[in-house]
């Protein structure tokens, strides 16, 4: 039996989308998982806006609404919920300050987007979401509903899942397209995908002349046929083998998926002249240097490094004096400035793509919830969609605006409750009444008690400290600070701890090996106490215990047995004894073991770990409510054993 864990919802994919689904489920009150195979969360939006992040823009719902190249009607619902003006509040929200620039552009005042992804880590980690850097495979159904996930390092159950997994584009970031192979399996249709939002690639050589050259205030017209798919004024770029810049990124966009072949592209160099005027404008030009070669003439209407391909595309002969240009080669050069042809043979790839044009049909999909209208409880939010716009800000609208409609109500659903708990997070609540929980500060007597307890009754005992032990010695073993959270929720990706029964001893395994003597050391103490103040340990070992207690008949003994994993118990104890008794007994036990204690020392320890088991903010050590407390300080064994058995056949009646 691996430790499977057990939450509200499992968000795939740690982007913006994902993120902020799991913010709005967390706000709403659901235990969210976000697993992302990535070494770090929210890599690509780090590198946004070139490193920036435009994260919106602060326009109008109708010029939202002309940005976006595909899946305009399907995102109005999610926009008007949470769309850039509630998106700049959020973030202001998370003190992150914000500015609008040119096209209504927004970035943080900082201009450094790790400032707005480390605000939404802050987030996460206020409201306990846990990050696991794991891979999800699958996500798995009882055929209609969503029950979990198969990840790299075991199953998460789950009632909800959020698919954030991206689209292909920045395969660097960890945007590799799992996620539509996932949707697939569960019956979704994948429309073909294409790089969007990345430069264009022209099959005329001389684009590599005006490499680097960027022309501003030209009109970029692109068509098919007699229609004009594209036609806009603004900023482009020369590369070495074509355009780039916000005009051709556009276009990318534009004509995603479409036949390039059919297509007709040029530039109009001088757009606020019309062809009459522009002609105008040569033949004057051309009349005041008469006495110039034509290579030489155009300097007030070009850029310097345009000049000799215009010279060349022109026909005109370099070396012609401008005053025996004919009017036919005058009229063939103002046609190549109004006109300048280009022919799109490709893209710059996935690599370079800003954006997935394509994904999941969002017909398939409701755009009131996000949630998928093939499977109940899958909800899909932010560029694995087939929605995509302009650069400005819009696809990470997109990307918030779906993250958080789909988070919310992702809870909505768990918290309605309109279906029951899948059976291990039930455990605890209801199948759990015969169990026995003995919880208390080290060196009570716990374990020695528990276990003849079980004995008498035919339980079997489980020693939840042991599984605290596991994580505490694999932290040693990796060499990693026990303190370092991040660390040891790095650490719990990669490991598995579990218990098994060897003539009725409790063995603990650690990835399969048997670790039950090495996790008996001091050090190992000190770890475990450490590591089990974090709720992500205390999450990953909660199924394990509450399964056990399920299926068998246990006494269970820790700190929190009684209060958090087994609210249910029949019985619950809560055993104590003074410190120095209770160091004394410890020392004892050391000495008898041939080890070398000092007393003092291990009385230190002692209190040390009391205070911080008793004093974290999780699951910290106390007396249930219906629990007993058993001061055993002047007892002995035999004492002990026979009061708390008393008490347990008295509560459970048996
Ligand atoms: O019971 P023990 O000393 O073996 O436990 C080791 C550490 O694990 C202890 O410092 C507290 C922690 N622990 C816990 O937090 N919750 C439990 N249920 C059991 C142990």
């Amino acid at each position: 039996m691996a430790a499977e864990r057990n939450t509200d919802i499992v968000v795939v994919g740690g982007g913006a989308a994902g993120f902020m689904s799991a913010l709005a489920a967390a706000e709403s009150g659901a235990k969210v998982i976000i697993a992302d195979k990535a070494k770090r969360p929210l890599m690509k939006l780090r590198i946004s806006g070139k490193g920036r992040c435009n994260l919106t823009n602060n326009c109008t719902d109708e010029e939202f609404f002309d940005n976006i190249f595909r899946g305009a009607k399907f995102l109005r619902s999610a926009e008007s919920r949470f769309g850039p003006a509630e998106i700049m509040s959020f973030f202001e929200g998370l003190g992150v300050p914000l500015k609008t620039e040119r096209g209504r552009r927004v970035f943080p005042v900082s201009d450094k987007a790790s400032d707005v992804a480390e605000a939404l880590i802050r987030e996460s980690e206020r409201f306990g979401i846990m990050i696991l850097g794991t891979e999800v495979r699958k996500v798995l159904t009882d055929g209609k509903e969503v029950t979990g996930v198969e990840t790299s390092a075991g199953r998460i159950r789950c009632r909800a899942v959020v698919l954030a997994t991206g689209g292909r584009s920045y395969p660097g970031t960890g945007s590799t397209g799992d996620g539509y192979r996932m949707a697939r399996e569960l019956g979704h249709t994948v429309t073909d995908t294409f790089p969007a939002l990345v430069s264009l690639r022209c099959r005329e050589d001389w684009c590599s002349e005006a490499e680097g050259l960027s022309l501003r205030n030209v009109v970029l017209t692109c068509s098919e046929g007699k229609k004009t798919l594209f036609s806009e004024m603004g900023e482009m770029l020369f590369t070495k083998d074509g355009i780039s810049g916000p005009l051709a990124l556009t276009l990318s966009s534009v004509i995603a998926g479409r036949d390039l072949s059919k297509l007709r592209t040029a530039v109009d160099l001088k757009p606020s002249l019309d062809r009459d005027m522009l002609d105008k404008r040569v033949l004057r030009d051309m009349n005041s240097m008469s006495n110039k070669e034509f290579k030489n003439s155009l300097g007030d209407l070009l850029p310097k490094s345009l000049i000799p391909v215009i010279v060349r595309l022109s026909g005109i002969m370099p070396e012609k004096k401008v005053n025996s240009i004919t009017s036919e080669e005058r009229s063939r050069l103002v046609d190549l400035l109004k006109k300048l042809p280009l022919t799109i043979c490709g893209d710059g790839g996935w690599n370079e793509a800003i954006v997935t044009a394509g994904g999941i049909d969002t017909k398939e999909i409701d755009p009131r919830t996000m949630e998928s209208k093939l499977v109940k409880g899958l909800y899909l939010a932010g560029e694995i969609l087939d929605a995509d716009g302009a650069t400005g800000g819009y696809n990470l609208t997109i990307a918030f605006s779906t993250g958080h409609t789909a988070g919310t109500a992702a809870a909505k659903r768990i918290m309605e409750g309109d279906k029951p708990a899948p059976a291990a997070d039930r455990a605890g609540t209801k199948d759990t009444m015969n169990a026995i929980a003995i919880d208390g500060p080290a060196g009570a007597g716990k374990s020695s008690i528990a276990k003849r307890l079980a004995r008498e009754l035919g339980y079997i005992y489980v020693d939840t400290g042991a599984l605290y032990r596991a994580i505490g010695l694999s932290a040693i073993r990796s060499g990693i600070d026990v303190h370092d959270r991040a660390a040891v929720i790095g650490l719990l990706a990669g490991i598995d701890v579990d218990l098994a029964y060897v003539d009725g001893e409790q063995k603990v395994l650690l990835c399969g090996e048997d670790v039950s003597g090495e996790i008996r050391t001091e050090p190992v103490s000190m770890a475990a106490s450490a590591v089990s103040a974090l709720p992500e340990v205390r999450e990953f070992l909660l199924d394990l215990q509450r399964e056990l207690a399920r299926k068998n008949n246990v006494v269970m003994d820790g700190r929190d047995i009684g209060t958090v994993v087994l609210p249910d118990a029949g019985c619950k104890i809560f055993l104590t004894a003074s410190p120095e008794e209770r160091a004394m007994r410890r020392y004892k036990e050391l000495r008898d073991k041939g080890m070398d204690a000092v007393y003092e020392a291990v009385l230190e320890d002692l209190k040390k770990r009391d205070y911080d088991d008793s004093h974290r903010e999780i699951a910290p050590l106390r007396l249930a409510d219906d629990g007993i407390e058993v001061d055993t300080t002047e007892m002995d064994l035999e004492e002990s054993v026979n009061a708390v058995l008393k008490i347990a056949k008295e509560r459970l009646g048996i």
